[in-house]
């Protein structure tokens, strides 16, 4: 079985929603499976970046991906750009993708709401590229987080227009969401999910210090009532706080009911925040270790690119050929 995935390399730390939704997942299925985990440094460009703080970023995400557990020896790492068939493939899928069905994606309605003096191509073309991301590697499975689910519908109908129009080439993979934890919400808004791109208080970090995560925590909004029980639509910011609970803790969210049961708001914040600083700490510790090898973090991820640009190389042969390019 192979698997897929890509994270962006952007941002302040990845955050418990990115654990959760994805890396968690990823960490498992290196143990059982081919895994290929590509930092999408193209897609990162897409909002405007600073080039001196970009490279350095994705050596620093680098960093966290291997103090989580993402293990280059046991999966193959690489960074985007470096495998240029990405962006070859991405091309090719550009003019069989209708500019509608790109229109219609969420993310890129919410983006270009929200950076409307910078409403760029790459903002619309972004699932595009992401199509190819994945099925240059033909994988079966490829784990994310609830948000992405519209982007790998759009990646399955691509695979399948391709097909139709030059001959069996992809087959169309699978999106593997988490049944709890695909969706995190923020901390200040529980109706709106946990993202980077926030402000700090709406996020715990997999690298925050014990004190900003009490802190974060204590602070985290919540709802009326007293009562501690999972209700999204009655009460989202408990639900939230259960959830992460649940999930870091390895209960049911039942079992945390029950276990919460009669105790305030104020004992399941001091419980999670104990739950989470226990979980997270050694991920710190191995962040901070890593953290200045920047020629090891950077061999790591050519390493990789050395072993996805030769799977690339064959897709791309064959795409060639069917397409009717020149060989
Ligand atoms: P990104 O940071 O946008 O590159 O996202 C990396 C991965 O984390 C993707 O698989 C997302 O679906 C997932 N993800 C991002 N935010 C959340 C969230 N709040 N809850 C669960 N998964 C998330
Ligand atoms: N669009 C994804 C996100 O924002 C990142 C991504 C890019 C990705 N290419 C991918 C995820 C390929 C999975 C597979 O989270």
């Amino acid at each position: 079985m192979r698997i897929l995935s890509g994270i962006q390399p952007t941002g302040p730390s990845y955050h418990v929603g990115n654990y959760l939704g994805a890396i968690k997942q990823w960490v498992e299925m290196q143990e059982t499976a081919d895994c290929l985990f590509c930092i999408v440094d193209l897609h990162a460009i897409t909002v405007p970046q600073d080039p001196k703080t970009l490279a350095k970023s994705t050596l620093e995400k680098t960093a966290e991906l291997l103090a989580l557990g993402i293990d280059p020896d046991r999966c193959t790492l690489f960074a985007q750009s470096y495998v240029k068939e990405h962006t070859e493939l991405s091309w090719i899928f550009s003019t069989i993708t209708p500019v509608g069905e790109l229109e219609r994606m969420t993310q890129y309605k919410d983006k270009a709401k929200k950076q409307r003096e910078n409403a760029n191509a790459g903002l619309l073309t972004y699932p595009i590229l992401m199509a190819a991301d994945i099925l240059l590697y033909k994988p079966d499975v490829v784990p994310v987080g609830e948000d992405q689910k519209q982007h790998l519908e759009l990646t399955r109908a691509i695979a399948r227009k391709f097909n139709a129009r030059f001959g069996k080439t992809f087959a169309e993979p699978a999106a593997l969401i988490p049944k709890t934890g695909g969706r995190i919400m923020s901390l200040q808004d529980p109706k709106k999910k946990m993202s980077k791109s926030d402000p700090a208080d709406t996020q715990i970090s997999l690298f925050d210090s014990p004190e900003a995560i009490r802190k974060k925590i204590k602070i985290a909004v919540t709802d009326t009532g007293k009562d501690i029980k999972y209700s999204q639509t009655k009460k989202p910011g408990i639900s939230n706080l259960l959830l992460l609970y649940s999930l870091f803790s390895g209960t049911t969210i039942s079992e945390a009911e029950t276990y919460f049961k009669g105790k305030g708001y104020a004992v399941l914040k001091k419980e999670l925040a104990d739950v989470l600083i226990e979980t997270l700490e050694p991920f710190r510790v191995k962040k901070h270790s890593l953290i200045s090898r920047d020629v090891y973090l950077r061999e790591v991820l050519l390493r990789g690119a050395k072993k996805a640009r030769s799977l690339a190389e064959q897709t791309m042969e064959e795409v060639r050929a069917k397409v009717g390019l020149l060989s």
